[in-house]
């Protein structure tokens, strides 16, 4: 009920009256004051003035599933979203909603997380209402071994998210580091639940700097608001990246693969250079060619043998 009343009240440029609004949704002027001062407590600043009705003059920046999903405009990314003020990560309640059978395209959101985690499990630092973090539940009917092409694609989403909304031109370091100048802005974890050749389920777990300050990043990171030098709206960002990965997930179920590639090849910073492998202990170095229809990166190492890297953390030479 509270999203309808929000989505009256954001469509009214000025004061509309209880009565309107109670008739339009079929409950009291009583039941109706009680939600707006419900709406006030989550930080909503409604005007109230007598015979003219109410007024919406702000809204907080939270979040909030009816923000998010209000003119949002996806069929399937994001129109079931799980939120939290904070969790220990997205991720497990991601992993549970899936098990239980949660639909393709549920998120599950969190304005901070006390254990938020990155690749090889490293700490992805989730300060409250700074950044955007969420994990998405996908079903993709297409075989495991096509599964990594995913992270591709979701670090494809947010890098031409934050080019509309921002202005700002994100780069992508392989597989899956989101960066500007060089500087991490974001990253992307991806777990697979699958059994033979069937996938049962991806979760994309996405971490995003947006509104941090400079003095609260950690070394080698950035944020959006570094940048920009200024505030960007979370949830205009937010719903640009699940309308851009609907459209790619739907290139991605149609197998236009090559699209998503050549989307991926024209923002990243990693094909053409020398780059250090490392996986774990060990490390090797090549020239990074070009990556495969499975996302994995082509590696020509010193002796010109050509080596295909599926998961590692790459370290940019030169
Ligand atoms: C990385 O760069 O190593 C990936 C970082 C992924 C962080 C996101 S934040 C939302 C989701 N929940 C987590 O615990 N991790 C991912």
């Amino acid at each position: 009920m509270q999203s309808k009343i929000l989505g009256i009240l954001k469509k009214r440029q000025g004061y509309i009256s209880g009565e309107e609004i109670s008739s339009r949704l079929k409950i009291t002027r009583q039941a109706l004051w009680k939600h707006i001062e419900n709406l006030r407590v989550a930080g909503y600043d409604i005007a109230a003035v007598p015979h003219l009705g109410y007024q919406l003059v702000s809204s907080p920046d939270r979040l909030f599933p009816f923000e998010v999903t209000h003119g949002l405009n996806t069929k399937l990314i994001g129109k079931s979203i799980s939120y939290f003020d904070t969790l220990p990560s997205t991720m497990d309640i991601a992993l549970q909603l899936a098990l239980r059978g949660s639909g393709d395209g549920t998120i599950i959101l969190a304005e901070s997380q006390g254990r938020g985690r990155g690749r090889f499990n490293r700490e992805w630092f989730s300060p409250k209402y700074k950044g955007i973090y969420f994990s998405l539940i996908l079903r993709p009917k297409i075989a495991p071994n096509s599964t990594p092409i995913l992270t591709l694609l979701a670090a494809v989403s947010i890098s031409e998210a934050i080019k509309e909304v921002a202005g700002i031109e994100a780069r992508i370091k392989w597989p899956n580091d989101i960066l500007i100048h060089n500087k991490k802005l974001g990253g992307i974890l991806t777990e697979l639940n699958a059994r033979m050749n069937i996938t049962h389920f991806v979760i994309i777990g996405i971490g995003l700097n947006v509104n941090n300050d400079k003095k609260s990043l950690v070394a080698g990171a950035t944020s959006l608001k570094e940048q920009k030098k200024e505030e960007i709206n979370r949830v205009e960002l937010l719903q640009e990246i699940l309308r851009r990965i609907e459209i790619n997930y739907i290139l991605f179920q149609n197998r236009s693969f090559e699209a998503i590639l050549d989307k991926w090849r024209r923002c990243n910073v990693t094909l053409g250079k020398r780059v250090r492998i490392v996986l774990g202990e060990n490390s090797f170095e090549g020239e990074a060619l070009d990556i495969d229809n499975d996302g994995a990166l082509l590696l020509r190492g010193d002796s010109g043998l050509v080596q295909k890297v599926t998961s590692a953390d790459t370290v940019h030479c030169r």
